[in-house]
């Protein structure tokens, strides 16, 4: 039974949203940057450390004990809210550190060699690129991109002819953080493994909206960060499907990823503890497995429909500004991202900030898809279920007269 969704009481479980910036209350719209945490997410990470911060899987004694357990029953919540096991749950610093632990160890494997390529899309963030460069740089293989049409979407024309024999591993983003894109995840991941290619899901912009099916998506890697999912900043998500992480090397040494050392040989531990080198970050896994919990008392529906009407207004709004040009489709899925003619983003963004108003402007670390629309950057509202009709009224009535103020 899901708890009804009530914005009004939703609203009181973020307390860092009651307060006033440059005199004004704040509307918080840079949401696909960093969300906030709600107040049972706060004292989690509170009650780890006044009561069993210590040391996990190592202890004897009963703190230690208590907070393996829940660092553990962590693991449960996020492999559930993946529908995934928690063996090929991982738990990383954050969705770049998961991008780059797989670009790594499949490098490390010897799976990507000079006769092959590497598949990205144009609509990827910079931590879903320079990881497959850096692997392409060592090992000589090619990447190709699918690119974005005017639209904002992927080609799905061209990506089903990049896809050949060569191509060991396509990588792309669920939702794009710059435009809000939906991909067509389902079908371009069967498309991918018609050809034999491995695939990664970039889930940064997707993680935050519900619980995922990754069994029904079929993905063979899915990264998300903890810090856009109402969690702590430096927590993420690394899920891999188990049959490839028992083959794929282990690439950081020590702490809990061992089975035995000597000076002869070491033997690694069995997953996930095989990519979990060092003391994790305990509290940040039980703060994200908080932040699930939740949001996930909320039906999926009800929050996206929330979600949904708060974005079509603020469109609406932008619209309404002469000369202002909106990117991607309009089925677009928590962030907003427009230009105005005439006004550069950064100006825009500071005047919407004397308005109390928390906006992203610039290139979102997606510059190619910036140079593909010509442009240096935009400017971006993203919205988050905690968001009011009031936060996109007062939004749209910024950017009028900060409009008319740069014009
Ligand atoms: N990836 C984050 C964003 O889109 C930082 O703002």
């Amino acid at each position: 039974m899901s708890t009804p969704f009530d914005i009004t009481h939703v609203r009181a479980d973020f307390p860092i949203l009651d307060q006033s910036v440059k005199g004004q209350p704040l509307v918080y719209l840079d949401n696909a940057a960093t969300a906030q945490n709600p107040s049972a997410v706060l004292a989690a990470t509170s009650e780890y450390y006044r009561t069993y911060n210590s040391n996990i899987h190592r202890g004897t004694h009963h703190l230690s004990q208590v907070a393996t357990e829940r660092y553990e029953e962590a693991r449960q919540i996020v492999a559930n809210y993946l529908n995934v096991t928690p063996e090929e749950t991982i738990f990383t610093s954050g969705t770049t550190d998961s991008i780059n632990t797989v670009a790594t160890i499949i490098g490390l494997s010897g799976k990507i060699t000079s006769a092959d390529t590497i598949l990205l899309s144009n609509l990827e963030h910079h931590s879903n690129i320079v990881p497959w460069q850096m692997l392409a740089e060592r090992t000589g293989a090619q990447i190709r991109v699918i690119p974005v049409l005017e639209d904002g979407t992927l080609d799905q024309e061209i990506y089903a002819t990049l896809l050949d024999e060569s191509v060991k591993l396509v990588a792309f983003t669920h939702v794009s953080n710059a435009f809000g894109t939906i991909n067509p995840v389902k079908d371009m991941i069967a498309k991918a493994q018609a050809v034999g290619a491995l695939t990664l899901l970039d889930g940064a912009q997707s993680a935050p909206h519900g619980a995922l099916d990754l069994r029904d998506l079929n993905c063979d890697f899915y990264a998300f960060s903890g810090h856009k999912v109402y969690a702590p900043t430096g927590i993420g998500v690394l899920y891999g499907r188990r049959e490839l992480l028992e083959e794929l090397p282990p690439y950081k040494g020590g702490g809990e990823m061992i089975k035995e050392v000597s000076f002869e040989k070491t033997t690694y531990n069995d997953l996930p503890f095989k990519y979990e080198a060092g003391t994790p970050n305990i509290e940040g896994a039980i703060a994200l497995a908080s932040a699930i919990t939740y949001l996930t008392q909320f039906s999926k529906e009800e929050v996206n429909a929330h979600e949904y009407k708060l974005i079509q207004k603020g469109a609406e709004a932008v619209s309404s500004i002469p000369g202002a040009t909106l990117y991607g489709p309009s089925d677009r899925i928590a962030s907003l991202s427009f230009a105005i003619d005439g006004i550069h983003h950064f100006d825009l963004g500071t005047l919407l900030d004397q308005m109390g108003v928390a906006v992203r402007t610039g290139h979102h670390c997606c510059q190619p898809l910036m140079s593909r629309f010509n442009i240096t950057g935009t400017t971006r509202a993203s919205f988050a279920f905690y968001n009011t009709m009031e936060d996109v009224e007062r939004f749209a009535s910024s950017l009028e007269r900060a409009v008319s103020m740069l014009k």
